[in-house]
């Protein structure tokens, strides 16, 4: 017998006991586990990958106790010990090196369950560290939006311009002026029961439109938004946000005067200030599209 089967034999462990250069996937792992693991999302492989390191990191403290009582059977086993480390507690180390990120990260219903389920402050550290379109290559900065994370007013543009690509937050130009005065004449106030974001959270370049794509990316962000804060009512900055958000080509002229519904909140639609600048004579027509989304508000029970 030899001098490691001996020491194994002193232990009374010699079963338990596997060589650490095993393959990376032991048989006893199920192929089935596997692929159930690569369809985790990224979320759970996080989830997995914690409870994995916990598991690591106990297999390291039984392999340290083990260690001890071997010095004491054997003190001069200390060589034989660094070969070996338990069978069990080395599996889930091999689940995790298996899950492939780029499946993971690609597959769109799992990013968008794993944003729906962001709470503030990692929607928007995901929202700031984005790559998942090609804007982010343009941007100074995201934009996240801005306001009262318990508004009962929420208001929705299309994208940051320039300045508010510099500045990080929606609506700073002159339209964010006229904006604010918009907000003002139904006595309501940036940050006060009101927040404001936009479709995209990133300056498309030269202020061009919107691609699907982009709109596809950045969806799930502005749907969390409201999904947290959960406002009274909605109003849409704008053909592109509205189309966008209603999911519709219905132009602009006949989205505004109704009030339509996303995920059971109120929305009014109405012109985007930018628009407004340039055509004058709508600002009357905005402001029956205020009084309309007030009137929608103090229908839904609201406080102001
Ligand atoms: N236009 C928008 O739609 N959003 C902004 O933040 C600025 C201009």
């Amino acid at each position: 017998m030899s001098r490691r089967a001996r020491f194994l034999e002193v232990l009374g462990i010699a079963d338990e006991w596997v060589l650490r250069r095993a393959p990376l996937l032991p048989e006893a792992v199920e192929p089935s586990a596997v692929a159930a693991l690569a369809e985790a999302s990224a979320d759970d492989a996080a989830v997995i990958e914690d409870t994995a390191s916990r598991e690591v990191a106990q297999a390291a403290m039984a392999e340290a106790s083990v260690e001890a009582a071997w010095a004491e059977v054997a003190p001069d086993a200390g060589s034989l010990q660094t070969d070996m480390e338990p069978a069990a507690p080395a599996q889930p180390e091999v689940a995790v090196a298996r899950i492939p990120a780029e499946p993971v990260l690609a597959d769109t219903d799992a990013r968008e369950a794993v944003i729906a389920r962001l709470e503030w402050a990692a929607l928007e550290q995901r929202v700031r560290g984005c790559t998942d379109c090609q804007l982010c290559h343009g941007r100074t900065q995201t934009v996240f939006g801005v306001g009262d994370r318990q508004a009962e007013w929420m208001l929705v543009g299309e994208a940051p311009g320039e300045n508010e690509d510099l500045q990080g937050e929606p609506f700073v130009g002159q339209a964010g002026k006229l904006l604010d005065n918009m907000l003002a004449a139904v006595g309501l106030a940036r940050g006060r029961n009101v927040f404001i974001a936009n479709v995209l959270k990133c300056r498309p370049p030269g202020n061009r439109n919107p691609e699907p794509e982009e709109v596809a990316q950045c969806e799930p962000y502005l749907r969390r938004q409201i999904a947290l804060i959960q406002p009274k009512l909605i109003v849409v900055l704008g053909r592109f946000a509205a189309q966008s958000l209603l999911r519709t080509t219905t132009p602009i002229g006949k989205l505004r005067g109704t009030v339509h519904s996303y995920e059971g909140i109120p929305v009014v639609v109405t012109y985007h200030p930018a628009y407004l600048l340039r055509t004058l004579s709508d600002k009357a027509r905005a402001w029956e599209d205020l009084c309309l989304a007030r009137e929608v508000h103090a229908r839904a029970g609201a406080k102001a």
